[in-house]
């Protein structure tokens, strides 16, 4: 089955270099709110294929696809009911393996989300484990316990679910079940070896499909201290922290990394018939509390990459971030892994958002701030972002400029951090709930969900939304659609972007980094005022416009820009 794909791919698409993903830029599409192709107001993949040729002209090299497999839905797809199958709503195995044929064929490469921490509680394992009741073997896959307290009552320990309450629930027989997210979403046992067996099938089917590699979610949850020890009150944890907790980074979860990477060595470089090899990848989403821990799950016999959280959560300040792109390249150099470097995703404000407001309010407040200076700061985050060695990732929706929506009423969200806070004590607001970055994206300025389908959006867009929209943006030299286009561009044609290891710091006034490539100079300034620097040297590209005045240059506040040297 794998063979199509080599035979698909056209030539001039294809990248050289097997290890196309050190350098690569990765865009997040979140297969519910991208494209809508039956027109029921949900996106799906016949949506996403017709978009594909607007991602191969944006200039990205791969798409990251969010889970689209059987589920019920509880935590938008990340409860898999079926790992082998494609839910209805987002269309058939057969939508997909034409998916990944048409993007090979456009030189885009196809990552999937793979979710090994939980299954959906209606994943076949868990429904017959219930059904067979204490003792029953399928209960191992899982973490069954009794209960303590005199009659079992109370849960097996102190543990808080992610997602809001304890994170154990009782079922009929009196046994309690661990999920670190929501109830739909038990934790498998991954002591178990029927899990780890089948997760090595998993990928197997994924890769004879023609993947080019996986998203690993809660890459650092899936092995749980021994004897599930209470953690203590004060510990309890916030949406997606970086703690060190019984249940996260343990150390026991590398052994299962080195053993996938086998799996993939099978299909890695891909022999194709065109003779252009091609690694398989990982990239784990682990949320530790450092990049050196970090750096663990990208040694050279485990994954190829993790996703930087720590560089997305610092905020818009010249020092801190120097103090982060030096410590992440250093902490990858050990391991020869490339850095990676992320503002947005499914899970956080988005960058346009959160620069809006004050540093230091986290990655999970939704308030909208000035929209102006979000997006002027956005814009030159990208660019800072864009110029460094390693890989990006980008979110669905950012090049566009897109804001976080911040006035969903309760009655639309579906996040179940959400519903389980509205439920536990009638929350309402928007902080620490994430139906706001994953509103549909607009397409065209007019129309019922601006493009995104023929039946509106499941969440609703605003109305200034068509004004956003990539037929509007498209060819306006000022909009941000066109300054990730010519980024993109400018990244590919540039051998010093994105390669190496390392960066240069060039002596620079205070609130501005400027740092030296090959070939290459970034200028960032990320102060509130106008700075006056000597011109680095021809000017390639800038987040806002500058002016240049013979030797020196007046960059504006909050801008970066990029130059020939
Ligand atoms: C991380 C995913 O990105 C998030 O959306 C999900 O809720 C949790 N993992 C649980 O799978």
């Amino acid at each position: 089955m794998t063979q199509h794909l080599a035979a698909a791919a056209s030539p001039d698409a294809a990248v050289p270099d097997s290890r196309w993903w050190r350098d690569a830029v990765i865009y997040q599409v979140y297969p519910r709110s991208f494209a809508d192709g039956d027109g029921d107001g949900m996106g799906d993949l016949t949506g996403i294929r017709s978009r594909l040729p607007y991602l191969r002209d944006l200039g990205v090299d791969a798409v990251w696809l969010s889970p689209f497999y059987a589920s019920p839905q509880a935590d938008a797809g990340y409860d898999v009911a079926d790992y082998r199958a494609v839910d209805p709503m987002f269309g058939t195995l057969l939508d997909a393996d034409a998916l990944i044929r048409e993007a090979h064929a456009l030189g885009l490469r196809i990552i999937v989300d793979l979710v090994p921490n939980h299954s959906s509680d209606r994943h076949d394992w868990f429904q017959r484990a219930l059904a067979e009741g204490p003792g029953s073997p399928l209960r191992e896959r899982y973490h069954f316990r009794p209960g303590k307290g005199a009659h079992g009552e109370l849960p097996p320990n102190d543990w808080e679910s992610i997602f809001g309450g304890p994170a154990w629930t009782r079922v009929a027989d009196g046994e309690w079940y661990l999920h670190l997210f929501a109830p739909e979403q038990p934790d498998f046992n991954w002591e178990h070896p029927a899990v780890r067996d089948e997760f090595r099938s998993i990928l197997r089917f994924w890769l004879d499909m023609g993947v080019d590699g996986f998203r690993v979610d809660v890459a650092h949850g899936l092995v749980k201290a021994a004897g599930l020890p209470d953690i203590g009150a004060e510990n309890q944890l916030s949406l997606l922290g970086n703690d060190v907790m019984p249940f996260f980074d343990q150390d026991g979860v590398h052994e299962i990394y080195r053993s996938w990477r086998k799996v993939l060595a099978e299909y890695s470089p891909w022999p194709s018939a065109g003779g252009t090899p091609s690694e398989r990848i990982m990239v784990a989403e682990a949320w530790t509390p450092t990049v050196e821990r970090t750096a663990n799950y990208v040694r050279p016999d485990e994954m190829h990459q993790a996703f930087n959280f720590q560089y997305l959560g610092t905020s818009w300040d010249a020092a801190e971030l120097r103090t982060v792109i030096d410590a992440s390249l250093a902490a990858m150099r050990p391991v020869g892994a490339p850095a990676t470097w992320v503002l947005s995703n499914h899970d956080v404000t988005r960058h346009a958002t959160r620069l809006a407001n004050p540093p230091g309010l986290g990655t999970q407040l939704r308030t909208a701030g000035d929209r102006e200076l979000g997006l002027r700061r956005a814009r030159a985050a990208t660019l800072l972002m864009l110029a460094l060695p390693g890989s990006a990732y980008v979110y669905q929706g950012e090049e566009l400029g897109l804001p976080d929506v911040t006035d969903l009423p309760d009655e639309v969200r579906q996040d179940p951090s959400f519903l389980r806070a509205a439920q536990a004590d009638g929350a309402s607001g928007q902080d620490g709930f994430r139906d706001g970055c994953r509103v549909p994206i607009p397409w065209t300025v007019e129309g019922s969900s601006y493009g995104f389908g023929q039946g509106g959006s499941w969440l609703p867009q605003p109305a200034e939304w068509g004004g956003l929209s990539v037929q509007a943006q498209s060819g306006d030299p000022a909009s941000t659609l066109e300054l990730y286009r010519r980024a993109l561009a400018v990244r590919r044609a540039q051998p010093g972007l994105g390669a190496g290891e390392d960066v240069e710091w060039l002596d620079a006034p205070e609130g501005v980094l400027v740092f030296r490539r090959e070939g290459f100079v970034c200028t960032a300034n990320v102060t509130g005022s106008p700075v006056t620097l000597a011109t680095p040297g021809r000017l390639l590209l800038a987040s806002a416009d500058l002016t240049e005045d013979g030797p020196h240059t007046v960059l504006p506040a909050d801008t970066t820009a990029w130059w020939a040297v």
